[in-house]
């Protein structure tokens, strides 16, 4: 046994405790309304912060603290005041911040939750149907998402797919394949308002909130349907999207099978995935794969055992495996267009 060693790993692990149990305190926070009452509002007292929000001020003290200690807050001793820094700002409270992070602290606590379904299904193998899960699972996917689409769909990835963006401009015919809570189909319909698209994703209550989503945007050149990647209607599409569900499906290859029927002769797929490596020691030295792989365990490889094919890609397939599947379908021009430290896009042609 190694001294320092030891040290160094009890270290890092009472920082693991101190991250995760804070998770239940972030979301107080942002359920309660606190970090958006402190955005830009200067240094306050715990009072003043506590009857801006009306919540209890021992509470309200004990959780400022805590953020206090977290480095999540600064604190002002001399004058005993709290005040959120525009950095910290950004991943609390600021919805159109490029790292907007509350959709990931629900993700924590519905993965925490998912831990009742999936221990047992370690035992025997089974999956656990993506409507089975922690029923907070799927807004938070829309909300993790969601600050990544924002600023990286409209901006970067479709100009990245060659010739799509002057299609779309133009007027296409456009499938979002598992598209949970639309948040990817009405960013791209407000932006392409000439398109057509249509939103497809198997569990019935997200096609319910893709609708709400779309009327509460007025947008009107999306219809949601409830339909599996292997069964969406044939419209012939110009453009076929999947954003971070191909590898949860249970038959990626008979779902890229599909797309190459549905899509008119020179249409195009885009596919979004978790950036990944196509080795695990590759994928260690990234920075984001362990919390991919955490929630490929408890998510992921879960749903996609509970579906007919039970592939189980796994959230960090890397681009090797999900190109051979996309070949599969009958795809002979694949290439990874984008990269980023969450995400690849690829574009693949018949
Ligand atoms: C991680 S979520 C991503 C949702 C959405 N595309 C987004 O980016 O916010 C994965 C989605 O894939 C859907 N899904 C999984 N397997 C599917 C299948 N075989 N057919 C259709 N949808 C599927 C799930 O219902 C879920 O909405």
């Amino acid at each position: 046994m190694n001294q320092a060693k030891l040290e160094d790993f009890v270290g890092k692990i009472l920082g693991e405790i101190a991250g995760a149990v804070n998770v239940p305190l972030i979301r107080v926070g942002d359920r309660l309304g606190i970090y958006t009452a402190m955005h830009a509002a200067g240094p306050m007292t715990a009072q003043q912060i506590c009857e801006k929000v009306g919540i209890a001020p021992r509470y309200g003290r004990e959780w400022l603290s805590n953020q206090a200690a977290s480095g999540y807050l600064a604190y002002d001793a001399e004058h005993d005041t709290f005040e959120l820094p525009p950095e910290q700002a950004a991943v609390f409270a600021d919805e159109d911040s490029p790292v907007y992070m509350m959709g990931a602290f629900d993700l924590v606590a519905a993965m925490m939750e998912n831990q009742a379904f999936v221990e047992p299904a370690f035992r025997t193998g089974g999956g656990v149907g993506w409507g089975d899960m922690s029923q907070c699972q799927f807004c938070a996917a829309g909300r993790f998402f969601r600050p990544s689409y924002q600023h990286n769909l409209v901006e970067n990835w479709l100009p990245a797919v060659e010739g799509i963006v002057d299609r779309l401009r133009a007027g296409a015919r456009v499938a979002d394949v598992g598209c949970g809570h639309g948040f990817s189909t009405v960013f791209m319909a407000k932006e392409f308002p000439q398109s057509q698209f249509f939103g497809y994703d198997f569990h019935p209550s997200s096609i319910e909130q893709a609708r709400r989503h779309a009327q509460q945007h007025g947008v009107e050149n999306i219809t949601f349907e409830v339909a599996t990647a292997a069964d969406f209607p044939d419209r012939q599409y110009d453009f076929v999207t999947f954003f971070d569900c191909l590898h949860d499906m249970g038959d990626p290859a008979g779902a890229a099978r599909h797309v190459r029927e549905t899509l008119s002769p020179d249409g195009l797929w885009m596919v979004v995935e978790p950036m990944a490596a196509d080795r695990l020691q590759d994928n260690i030295a990234l920075p984001f794969s362990r919390i991919y792989y955490a929630a490929s365990t408890l998510i992921c490889v879960p749903t996609s055992l509970a579906q007919a094919g039970r592939a189980a890609l796994g959230a960090q397939a890397g681009f090797e495996r999900l190109s051979g599947m996309i070949r599969d379908g009958g795809f002979s021009r694949v290439r990874k267009v984008v990269e980023t430290p969450f995400n690849m896009v690829i574009d693949a042609r018949a």
